[in-house]
């Protein structure tokens, strides 16, 4: 198979050296563009990145005398990845979706849009109906997918073999998000070490819309939002990745807690699919009492599989548990390549190069 052109827009920050770092050797896609703001345009990659790079232990040989663009339509590539900071994403992702392009994003800017689907292969592969929408909308070929908030994508493939087996009417989950979910810099070191902020910006309001997006059923062209109720509690921890998540959930009909845990063991709805980002278990459920922790789960699956642990009865609903995610992997730059291999397996990419 000819490889299909990648560009990556935002390939200097925290989860664009995540791309960089992923794509290295991808048996499908090859990355022929790296582009950031005008401060880093002009620049070899190699140069930018000597004292940045954090996503590996060195800078893929193929990236590093690779010149940084500008995020204008333009770069020779079919699929662009999207990294950019949220306070320039949305236009610069619309325009590139205009021209032609298929952009597969991190950034919350398009997550809500009508016709933008919040993508989880594993969850809700049908939503990608909402491209042919989208493509009539903009006269073009191309459009936008997003992926959702990196502590949703974990909540939501927690919570999706019990919403499937037993239905879930309420959850409240709590997070302890990782120090690279801010980005670089980030959170200054003499807020975080010893302490714990127990607000980060926008996020309560992401964990309790974007999941009923995600659950939602595909009607008629639309999106008809899942209808349980969500309360999140969202606070910044001194971990490096790894977002933990203390969720408790009230289910719809009765289980056992080896029902529930049969449930999330045997999910597994891209076996067989040949996905190469796909982990060969999405969830695994650990019976060690003091897991899962950041510094030993968060790479399962090369961080592409949520760890789950410590399911116990609820006093106030039915079950708690604790979950975790690795942030810039499941929870964005891993997510946003399954995203796109699953537009690949469903025909929406014809690999043919835009901007040459
Ligand atoms: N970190 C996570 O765990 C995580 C998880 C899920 C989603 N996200 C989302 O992913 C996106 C990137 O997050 P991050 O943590 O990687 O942020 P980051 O480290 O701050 O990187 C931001 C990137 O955006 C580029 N940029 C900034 N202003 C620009 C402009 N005017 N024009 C073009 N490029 C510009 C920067 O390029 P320069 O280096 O040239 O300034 C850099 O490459 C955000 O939307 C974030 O919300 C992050």
């Amino acid at each position: 198979m000819r490889k299909i052109s990648i560009g990556i827009l935002g390939a200097t920050g925290t989860v664009g050296q995540m791309f960089v770092q992923m794509l290295d050797g991808h048996p499908w896609f090859e990355v022929t563009e790296l582009a950031a703001s005008d401060r880093s345009a002009g620049k070899s990659y190699g140069e930018l990145m000597r004292s940045r790079w954090s996503a590996g232990a060195e800078i893929p040989e193929y990236a590093r005398d690779m010149v940084v663009k500008e995020c204008h339509p333009g770069l020779d590539c079919s699929i662009v990845f999207s990294a950019l900071d949220s306070d320039v994403a949305g236009g610069i992702e619309e325009e590139f979706a205009n021209h032609g392009y298929a952009v597969s994003t991190n950034a919350r800017n398009h997550r809500m849009d009508a016709d933008v689907p919040i993508s989880i292969p594993e969850i809700n592969p049908e939503h990608l109906g909402l491209i042919e929408r989208q493509r009539t909308r903009r006269g073009s070929k191309g459009f936008i997918i997003t992926n959702g908030n990196c502590s949703t994508i974990s909540f939501c493939m927690g919570l999706k073999p019990l919403y499937d087996a037993f239905g879930v009417e309420k959850a409240v989950v709590t997070t302890l998000q990782a120090l690279s979910g801010a980005g670089y810099p980030g959170v200054p070191s003499l807020d975080i070490v010893g302490n714990v902020i127990p607000f980060i910006n926008g996020e309560e309001e992401k964990m309790q819309s974007e999941p009923l997006k995600i659950f939602g059923r595909l009607s008629g062209g639309a999106i008809r939002n899942a209808g349980f109720a969500i309360s999140a509690t969202c606070t910044r921890v001194g971990v490096v990745n790894g977002h933990t998540e203390s969720v408790s959930v009230k289910l719809s009909r009765k289980a056992d807690p080896d029902e529930v845990i049969e449930a999330w063991e045997d999910f597994n709805p891209l076996a067989g699919l040949g996905l190469p980002s796909s982990p060969r278990r999405p969830i695994t459920y650990t019976r060690e009492s003091d897991r899962p922790q950041p510094r030993k789960d968060a790479s399962a699956g090369n961080g592409m599989t949520t760890v789950i642990g410590r399911l116990r009865e609820c006093s106030i609903l039915d079950y708690k548990f604790v979950l975790l995610g690795h942030n810039l992997v499941r929870g964005a730059a891993g997510s946003a390549i399954l995203n796109a291999e699953m537009l690949v397996k469903q025909g929406y990419i014809d690999g043919q190069s835009i901007g040459k």
